[in-house]
Parts: structure tokens; sequence; C-alpha cells
């Protein structure tokens, strides 16, 4: 089947088998090997990408469902050469040991800080208790997405660059 998909911003028309994995399609078809493969049971959330700005595991999903769709992986979340807030806050906290199911934990808390900006410790290993880290660096990841998150407020409360308010001229 021919599928038309954005996939961190640009378009690609394949064909795919009706079978093919989502999670298939990104690493072998496009080359996205920065999205990864931890298990075959959608238990470990390795394979975590933005699906139409949710989190999904990509090796749940269906190639064929991905058509028309708009798909971020770890490899779009970088803009102009900066890091996501996330991403720096995972490195700045050493969230990290062999790195493995880094893309998808930081793909998850990506989507988490934007359905809680400012969530508790528990908010935080409730929102990733999908996603495993056989290194059991937890106490580290939950710090780093609390640093995103503080982080992303306070240039939300202050962005560099605020136009002028709507109608504040007199
Ligand atoms: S590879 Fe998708 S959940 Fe483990
Ligand atoms: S850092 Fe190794 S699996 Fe999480």
């Amino acid at each position: 089947m021919r599928i038309t998909v954005t996939v961190d911003g640009t378009s690609y028309t394949d064909d795919v088998e009706p079978r093919t994995l989502l999670v298939h399609y990104l690493r072998e078809q496009l080359g996205k090997t920065g999205t990864v493969i931890g298990c075959d049971t959608s238990n470990c959330g390795a394979c975590t990408v933005h699906f139409n700005g949710q989190s999904v595991k990509s090796c749940s999903v269906l190639a064929v469902q991905a058509d028309g769709a708009d798909v971020t992986t770890i490899e779009g979340l970088a803009k102009d050469g900066q890091l996501h807030p996330v991403q720096q806050a995972f490195h700045d906290n050493h969230a990290l040991q062999c790195g493995y199911c880094t893309p998808g934990m930081i793909m998850q808390s990506v989507d988490l800080l934007k359905e809680n900006p400012d969530p508790s410790e528990e908010a935080v290993r409730h929102g990733l208790e999908g996603n495993l880290c056989r290194c059991t660096g937890y106490q580290n990841i939950v710090r780093a997405v609390q640093d995103a998150a503080g982080k992303m407020r306070g240039s939300a409360e202050q962005p560099a660059d605020a136009p002028a308010e709507a109608g504040a001229q007199s």
C-alpha cells in the first residue's frame, strides 16, 4: 500500500506492506534509527514517537495507519541545532546510563509536560510508567523531567522576544 506521512517535518511517500509496523517503517525505510525497539510486546516504550502530537508506541501502530499523519521522532525534537529542553535536562541530570530507553523516555516526557507543565514526582512516575529503564535510572529521569518542567515554565513566563501585547497601544 502507498502511504504519505510527514516525519520530522519532511513528507515521505512510500510503498509498505500492510503488516509493516510504524517502528520498522521509520527505522528501515526512513533510516530513523534513533527510535529503537526494546521488546516485542508493546511493553517497554523504547519506540515511543509522537503521532499527530500524542505519544504512541510505534511498535503498536501499523505504518498504513500513519497515512496522512504527522510523526515526530527523537530525531525531530531538536530545533535549529538546539536540544529540546527535555533532551538538555536528561543530559544535565545524568538521566541515562546505557541510553537505550532514552529516546522513548524523552518523547513520553515531552507529551507528559504538554498535559501537565508542573508535575509532582508522583505524576512524573505515573506518566512514565509505560516506559521501562533496564538500567533502573528512574531517580535521575524523574529529576530531569522536573528540571525540564521548571525551565520550560520559566521560558514560557519570560519569552525572550515576546511581541507587544495586542491592543496595548493607546
Ligand atoms: S519496542 Fe515498542 S514498546 Fe517495546
Ligand atoms: S538507561 Fe539503560 S535502559 Fe534506561
